[in-house]
């Protein structure tokens, strides 16, 4: 494969300032919608987190609940990035939708959600998930496979006919976005690329930056 060959023109849409809604939350609302019907990964982004360490990381969570309050999503508070966040609340998103030739940036700050949202999150998800957030201690080295496939039987046969507890270290957080930017693929690299920033912490103000 010669990557340096691979080119590709984006010609599917067109984003100007009079589709924008004055709530970046409701364009993302809108443009994930869009690619959803035709990717059941839409709702995967990539988070960045910076530690104390300064090294930036990035791995892909999925969004659970869109609001105009932020964007949640779950994860275990013990992993790298839980341990990240502790340290330095400041973390990035990103949606890349190749298929509609979208790219959505968002900065913001990560809140760790209540108890009691926790609680309600948990209990509707399916059981296995439910004994996997259990058994797995994310992020840690894990000698063998079968140490984690035998900690699942364990639990399994614990909690038989019960309901699983949440473990306390597993739970949601709220990133609350202080800017977004929507780039749309246009032809011969004019891309669209609209910014959203919160201007005196209140009102969100719209630039379109050059491509
Ligand atoms: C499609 C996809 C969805 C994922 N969703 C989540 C998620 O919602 N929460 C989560 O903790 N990890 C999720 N992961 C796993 C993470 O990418 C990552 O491996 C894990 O959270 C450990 O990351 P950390 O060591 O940086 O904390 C997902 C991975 C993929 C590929």
């Amino acid at each position: 494969m010669s990557y340096h060959k691979a080119r590709k023109d984006y010609a599917k849409h067109s984003l100007d300032e009079s589709d924008c809604p004055s709530s970046p939350h409701e364009l993302l609302d809108q443009w994930l919608k869009e690619a959803h019907s035709d990717s059941e990964d839409a709702n995967a982004m990539t988070l960045s987190t910076v530690g104390s360490s300064g090294q930036p990381t990035s791995r892909i969570v999925l969004l659970r609940e869109l609001s105009s309050k932020g964007i949640k999503f779950y994860t275990n508070y013990q992993s790298q990035k839980g341990k990240e966040i502790a340290e330095n609340a400041h973390v990035s998103l990103n949606f890349f939708w190749p298929w509609v030739e979208r790219q959505v940036r968002i900065g913001g700050n990560a809140v760790k959600l209540s108890n009691k949202e926790n609680d309600e999150y948990f209990s509707s998800r399916p059981r296995e998930s439910q004994i996997g957030a259990l058994a797995s201690n994310q992020s840690q080295i894990l000698k063998t496979r079968k140490l984690l496939e035998d900690k699942v039987v364990e639990l399994e046969k614990q909690y038989a006919g019960l309901d699983i507890p949440r473990p306390e270290h597993w739970g949601g957080y709220l990133i609350v976005p202080t800017y977004f930017e929507f780039w749309q693929g246009r032809p011969s690299r004019l891309h669209d690329r609209i910014r959203y920033e919160l201007s005196q912490g209140q009102c969100w103000s719209l630039q379109r930056l050059s491509p």
